[in-house]
């Protein structure tokens, strides 16, 4: 079925300009102005902007964690994330040392495939590098095109690697095409600050902060550069949420090293007074890294736009507040790290970036789109409007002002970290390969229809042409 969208205002990370997208078959077809093809459903976007999909490239859905599982599985994750217009989305696939990796892909495949409704692909967690994983994993890569790989450095005793096994998978991200992530922070030190905050008997959510200051952020940034310039690989630092590990980013930049880095809505408009709130509600705000002082939103503002800073995810990890948050009742190292934000990525960065001119509207969806398709294989497909990319569209009313609330969210959790805000800006319509997943606010689309991604290689998508249309573009 051939669809219209008529008389937006267009925007991809390189241009803005107002004209039609005729989508035949899933695809972008031909962009034009006052453009007709018979029998084609005619979509009004008047007014609005026209934006290619949001990307999301981290989350964490239906995911064990601090001895509970997320709130949010591949189902009502991706119904919230497509109503704040992401179209796809990357999430993390635990592994267990001594086990398959293919195990744990399957595993990975059964959670999302009936349920999510909007694309998606799998990063793949490594702990561990030895014989079985040196042969199993360029088949993840080549098979499953899992093409980025994820290690912590924190999280002692749970999910965190050593340097010797963070250093060995950039060696094989090197030689198989693949791109590093990390969680960078100084674990072992971690680990010794928490045990004596407890001694102590400073048991609040605010440790949680006090025990994983900004310099061992900043530490773990700069010694997974240095491996990865060592390694001559690339890396990718996940949720970076402080200056000490911007500079690192900046410095490894500077001398030529293929790092990147992202940081999430929360670290940009929360701080760290929000672990103080009383009645253990500091728990709701509870992540690693920690929310940090105020001051350090300015240095992430500043690394989005001059481009130390790639991209935007959104960290989705949540758990509820009632039973939840409140493992950690009485100690704060078991509460469970983490919290909800795929629905308020998209709609946060128009707002506070571009609305409070931080950043330009085509950076805006650089960070939250483009971006992620390039480092993460799967531009030009995704990540832009062009001829022969999937249909991936958001239809965004820029007209609008809403206050974010639990109440109104779609995420099934009990609280939402940016209650009260006051955004502009919502996406009306979003289309994934050209149907309807929101169709005028409300959810048409269908668990089970987001397909599974296979990514190219690192570096391999912007040499990627689109599919291959007959001259014109128009079929
Ligand atoms: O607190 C967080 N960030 N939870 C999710 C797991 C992770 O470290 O990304
Ligand atoms: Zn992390
Ligand atoms: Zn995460």
């Amino acid at each position: 079925m051939k669809k219209i969208i008529k008389n937006g205002t267009i925007v991809t990370a390189a241009d803005t300009f107002f004209g039609d997208v005729l989508i035949d078959d899933g695809i972008v077809v031909m962009i034009g102005v006052d453009l007709e093809s018979e029998g084609a459903e005619i979509v009004d976007a008047s007014g609005c902007y026209v934006f290619p999909g949001g990307i999301d490239p981290h989350t964490h859905l239906d995911m064990p964690f601090g001895g509970t599982v997320t709130a949010d599985d591949f189902e009502t994750g991706t119904i919230a994330a497509a109503y704040g217009g992401t179209t796809t989305v990357i999430d993390f696939c635990l592994t267990n040392k001594g086990k398959p990796l293919a195990d744990a892909v399957a595993h990975w495949h059964a959670k999302a495939k009936d349920k999510a409704v909007v694309d998606y692909g799998f990063h793949l967690m490594v702990s561990e590098v030895n014989d079985d994983v040196l042969r199993e994993l360029p088949l993840m890569i080549e098979k499953e095109g899992i093409t980025s790989l994820k290690v912590f450095m924190a999280y002692k005793n749970v999910f965190q690697a050593d340097d010797g096994t963070l250093y060995r998978t950039l060696l094989l991200a090197k030689e198989h095409g693949a791109l590093v992530m990390v969680h960078a922070e100084n674990g072992d030190v971690i680990d010794y600050l928490v045990a004596k905050a407890l001694e102590e008997g400073n048991t609040d959510p605010i440790h949680h902060a006090l025990t994983r200051p900004p310099e061992l952020e900043g530490e773990a940034t700069g010694r997974a550069a240095e491996l990865t310039g060592m390694a001559d690989s690339q890396l990718y630092v996940v949720h970076v949420t402080c200056a000490e590990a911007v500079n690192k980013i900046a410095e490894a930049r500077r001398r030529g090293l293929k790092v990147y880095g992202e940081t999430c809505p929360q670290y940009l408009t929360l701080d760290v007074s929000y672990l103080e709130k009383p009645d253990f509600e500091g728990a709701k705000y509870v992540w690693s890294p920690p929310l940090r002082e105020k001051s350090h939103q300015q240095a992430l503002w500043d690394a989005l736009w001059n481009g130390q800073l790639q991209t935007i995810g959104s960290d989705q990890c949540s758990f509820n507040f009632k039973g939840q948050k409140e493992l950690g009742l009485g100690d704060f190292s078991k509460i469970p790290n983490g919290g909800p934000t795929i629905e308020d990525r998209f709609t946060l960065l128009y707002s506070e970036g571009v609305e409070k001119g931080r950043i330009s509207i085509n950076k805006f969806v650089d960070i939250v789109s483009t971006s992620s398709a390039k480092l993460f294989g799967l531009f030009p497909q995704k990540g832009t409007i062009a001829i022969g990319s999937d249909a991936d569209i958001v239809i965004f009313d820029p007209k609008v002002k809403r206050t974010i609330s639990a109440e109104t969210h779609h995420m099934n959790v009990d609280y939402n970290a940016f209650e009260g805000m006051e955004v502009v800006g919502e996406p009306v319509s979003v289309l994934v390969r050209g149907e309807f997943v929101i169709r005028d606010k409300a959810f048409v689309g269908r668990a089970g229809g987001g397909r599974y991604l296979h990514r190219k290689r690192f570096g391999q998508a912007e040499q990627a042409a689109v599919k291959k249309l007959p001259i014109g573009g128009a079929r």
